[in-house]
Order: structure tokens, then C-alpha cells, then sequence
């Protein structure tokens, strides 16, 4: 097991490029299934999450080459088995994701249930609720789901929460099923568009992403193509947090600004100096951050994987902020490991209020999932001492070279054997 050694680091300035986007790379690969050509992806993040997703396609039927450490080709012509395997399954809840795909092209899937970061019950009721709407059956037992279908219809899918991965999977479903389905009230969030944008050059006819509606007109088959994974806005989020956090100046390359809006407004809330150009966004902190308050929603609102890099930024703001959890009904895990920093961190069900101090000090912490580890570290750079940073397999699987990248910047991180 190793574990990140982070020490004081004031204040972290330069430039940082931000990786292609794990939540867009995870799905386009598993949509990948449907394609029967060569398909070359660019900007894929090399990810312990990425690196899971490759061996289910490939257990699955599917040949898949590294062309270079961020480009992967992909040919599921040979596509031929329906059933995951329990050892991928349960270590990342979004190989789920290949189960849309699979009915969508094979007609049958079979899969355990998924596994992944703790942050809630995350129940996939929802992307069942449409492979049914789309005429499949669903079998459940011992753990594992099935869904089988002669032939998928395209019908009306009402989600009742704009879920992401539910949308993701009934559109993947929905773009080889007979005539025409419409998801609404689905997510908008922009890995939805990039998935769909990918979908129409192989050859799929999805109009709407993006937006509340999509609409997805079912073809025979769906070929190959490039596609370049857009840039992650949640690691570009964690970066100019570290920036405010830290009292520095980072020039953040490689974002599309319209996807980072909530994140610049509580930043400048917060009194953070933000220039945004056309691929880049520089923060430059203006002093001790002050005290602001947070909602998470789905897209276009505050994104609920910002939220514990922000309560990292709230814990030594000046004043008191309160943050709301909308999204995912235990996603607080970190708040016991913040005040281990000392914190001063109060629960209410859903909500926290957190009353800013002066300082932080080091201590041994365990990142209990993917953003909760990347607010340990934010919070190891202003700590007095050497924070230790554990299960950091968990920070491995969304962020590709953070200790690099954080070196680049200044900090004083380092990865050891525990
Ligand atoms: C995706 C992201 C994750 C992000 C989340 C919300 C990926 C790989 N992961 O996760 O990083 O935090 O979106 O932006 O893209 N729900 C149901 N029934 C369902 C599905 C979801 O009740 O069938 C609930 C969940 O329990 C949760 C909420 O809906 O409370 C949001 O989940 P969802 O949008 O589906 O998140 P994921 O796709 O799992």
C-alpha cells in the first residue's frame, strides 16, 4: 500500500494541464462496445478506473491497444460475451456502464452488482426503470442483475432524478433499439454530451444532449472514429481550489470554462481573482478566504465531486459556511478526517457547518473515497507538519500524476511505501 507524505507548501503558483475527464473516458469506453470499426480515443486519463474499464472490455470480447500513454484504440467487433466479471465489477460501481451497450448490441447482459466509492447506497434502480421502458426483462439473484431483450423498442424514459449514469446507460441502450426514445428529465452534465457526441461519429442519430430532453433515434449498426475525451472540470476544480487554498497563483490549462461556472462564482465569493480565457482559467488567491456557503446540484449547479475539496477551502475560511449535500446522502466521510486536522466541522443530516480557523495541523488521515482523499491533500499543503495521506488507491483512481502535478506547483508531496 503506499500513502502521499504531504507537507506545508505556501503558496503553490505556475501552470498546471488538466487530464481528459475520468467521468467522460469511463462511459465512452464502455459505449465503445457498440462500435464494429476501429475506434481511436485521445486524452484518455491513465487511471486506475480506465485501466478496470479496459480489462471489462476486453473480457468481454473487445481488443484493446495502447497506442500511446494517453490514446487507446478500441475494435469490438468481436464482441462476444454478455456476462462481467465479478472481480471487475467490484472494483469500480461504473463498469456498470457496459450493461446499456451489451442489451443494446447483444440483447442480453449479466452483471454483479457494482462496486465503487462508498458515498451512499447508490441504487441503480433508475437505469433499470429504463432498459424496461425500452422493453427489456430484468432478472435479479445472488447479486447479480440481468437484463434480456428480443428486440429493444424505443419508447419515453421519465427519469425521476436527472441521473448521470442512468442516462448514460439508457441512451447506449437506446441508440441500436427500433424507432425513437426520449429520456426525460435527464442529466445535462457535459460528460452526457461528450458521450453523445462520440455516439453520433460512430454513426448515432442523439439530438438534445445536454439539455432535459434527448432524443435518440435508433440505427442498424454503429461503426468507428476518433474522438478526443474532454478536459476533466472536477481535477481542474481541485487545482483552483489549491490555489485559494494555499494563498497562490496558478494559471489552471486545458478547461472549457462553461463547465467550471460554479466553481469560479464561490471562488470569487470566496475573494479569489479569476481571469478566465478561452482554454484556461488563472486563480490567484487575494488573501485568507472568506467564509461562503454551498449547494451541491446536478449540472448546471455545484458539482456534488467539488464539495469536499471546498470543505477543505471552508475549514480555514474566515467565518462561518455551510454546505449542503443534495446529490448523495453520505458524502460527509471526510468531515471526521478534517477535523482529525482540527477542523471545526458540524453535521446536520445533510448539511454541515463548518467555522473557519486559523490553522490546520498535520496528521495521519485515510482518504475514504476519490474527492474526500484530494481534500486531505489540499489540506496537508497548509497543515503544519507532515500529513499522512492513506488509501490513497482511491485518489489512483481518478487523478493521473497528482503528486507530479502538485510538485510542479510547489508542493512538497511524496509518494511512499507504507
Ligand atoms: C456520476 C459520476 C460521479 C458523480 C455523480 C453525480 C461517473 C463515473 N461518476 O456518478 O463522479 O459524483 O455522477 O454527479 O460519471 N440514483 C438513484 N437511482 C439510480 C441512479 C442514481 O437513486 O438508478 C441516485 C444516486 O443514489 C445519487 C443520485 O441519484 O443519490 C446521483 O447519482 P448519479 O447521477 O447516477 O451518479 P453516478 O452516475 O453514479
Amino acid at each position: 500500500m503506499e500513502k502521499l507524505m504531504v507537507e506545508k507548501s505556501l503558496p503553490l503558483t505556475g501552470k498546471v494541464r488538466v487530464s481528459g475527464a475520468k467521468n467522460s473516458a469511463l462511459p465512452i469506453l464502455a459505449a465503445s462496445l457498440l462500435g464494429t470499426e476501429d475506434i481511436i480515443l485521445e486524452d484518455v486519463p491513465e487511471l486506475r478506473d480506465v485501466k478496470v474499464m479496459c480489462q471489462v472490455l476486453e473480457s468481454l470480447g473487445a481488443k484493446v491497444e495502447k497506442l500511446d500513454k494517453n490514446t487507446i484504440k478500441i475494435n469490438s467487433k468481436g464482441l462476444n460475451n454478455y456476462e462481467t466479471q465479478y472481480e471487475l465489477m467490484s472494483k469500480m460501481r461504473a463498469s456498470f456502464l457496459v450493461m446499456g451497450p451489451l442489451l443494446g448490441r447483444l440483447g442480453k447482459t449479466k452483471n454483479s452488482l457494482p462496486g465503487g466509492c462508498a458515498i451512499g447506497t447508490r441504487p441503480i434502480d433508475l437505469h433499470l426503470k429504463g432498459f424496461k421502458v425500452l422493453g427489456a426483462e430484468i432478472d435479479g439473484d445472488h447479486g447479480n442483475i440481468s437484463a434480456y431483450a428480443e428486440e429493444l423498442k424505443g419508447d419515453r424514459v421519465y427519469l425521476d432524478f436527472p441521473s448521470v449514469g442512468a442516462t448514460e446507460n439508457i441512451m447506449m441502450a437506446a441508440v441500436l433499439a427500433k424507432g425513437e426514445t426520449t429520456i426525460d428529465n435527464a442529466a445535462m452534465e457535459p460528460e452526457i454530451v461528450d458521450l453523445a457526441n462520440f455516439l453520433n461519429k460512430l454513426g448515432a442519430d442523439v439530438k438534445g444532449a445536454g439539455t432535459s430532453t434527448i432524443r435518440i433515434k435508433g440505427v442498424e449498426k454503429l461503426g468507428g472514429g476518433n474522438h478526443c475525451i474532454i478536459p476533466d472540470r472536477i481535477e481542474a476544480g481541485t487545482f483552483m481550489v489549491a490555489a485559494a487554498i494555499t494563498g497562490g497563483d496558478i494559471i489552471v490549462e486545458n478547461v472549457i470554462s462553461n463547465h467550471i461556472k460554479p466553481v469560479i462564482a464561490k471562488l470569487e465569493e470566496a475573494g479569489c481573482e479569476i481571469t478566465v480565457e478561452v482554454d484556461k482559467v488563472r486563480v490567484k488567491s487575494m488573501g485568507r478566504p472568506k467564509a461562503i456557503d454551498i449547494k451541491t446540484m446536478p449540472y448546471p449547479g455545484f458539482p456534488t465531486d467539488m464539495q469536499s475539496q471546498f470543505m477543505a477551502l471552508m475549514s480555514v475560511s474566515e467565518g462561518t459556511s455551510v454546505c449542503i449535500e443534495t446529490v448523495f446522502e453520505n458524502r460527509f466521510m471526510h468531515v471526521d478526517e478534517l477535523k482529525r486536522m482540527g477542523a471545526d466541522i458540524k453535521i446536520d443530516g445533510r448539511s454541515a457547518i463548518i467555522q473557519g480557523v486559523d490553522n490546520l495541523t498535520a496528521a495521519t488521515v485515510k482518504a475514504t473515497d476519490l474527492r474526500a482523499g484530494a481534500a486531505l491533500v489540499l489540506s496537508g499543503l497548509i497543515s503544519e507538519g507532515v500529513t499522512e495521506v492513506r488509501n490513497i488507491d482511491h485518489i489512483d483512481r481518478g487523478y493521473e500524476n497528482i503528486e507530479a502535478k502538485f510538485k510542479a506547483l510547489g508542493a512538497k508531496i511524496t509518494r511512499v511505501e507504507e
